[in-house]
């Protein structure tokens, strides 16, 4: 399937769920107040690969962050809630995100793939 919709109104805060898109596992965060303030309270210039939190969710949704859910290293599955900036973990190579899926530490060179997605209602979510 070219595009997967999603309910995403039962992700409670501090919750990420995994969809499959297009074969790849697809991470969906609703972020809590904590992990929203954590992202956005960064120095951009500082980042390797620099966005702001705003730039990587959809205005009036911006408790909910959907990433794709492979690490830019080599590919491997990070793991949620882990590493030193609470966002995820790779356990491959040790990439560590933060809160907004940015690369903050380790080999890979670019945060988090945002994939194509928009609301097709205050609930449901179409990815790609
Ligand atoms: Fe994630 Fe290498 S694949 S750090």
């Amino acid at each position: 399937l070219a595009s997967t919709e999603v309910d995403v109104s039962s992700v409670q805060p501090g919750q990420i769920v995994t969809v499959k898109w297009r074969g790849k596992p697809v991470f969906i965060r609703n972020r809590t107040a904590k992990e929203m303030e954590e992202a956005r309270n960064v120095d951009i210039k500082t980042l390797p690969d620099p966005q702001t939190d705003q730039e990587r969710v959809k205005k009036g949704h911006d408790s909910l962050l959907i990433v794709v859910g492979t690490c830019t290293h080599l590919g491997c599955v990070p793991l949620g809630h882990a590493g030193e900036y609470d966002g995820w973990f790779c356990p491959c190579h040790g990439s560590v995100y933060d809160t907004s899926g940015r690369i903050r530490k380790g080999p890979a060179p670019l945060n988090l793939i945002v994939p194509p997605y928009e609301f097709i209602s205050e609930k449901v979510v179409k990815i790609g």
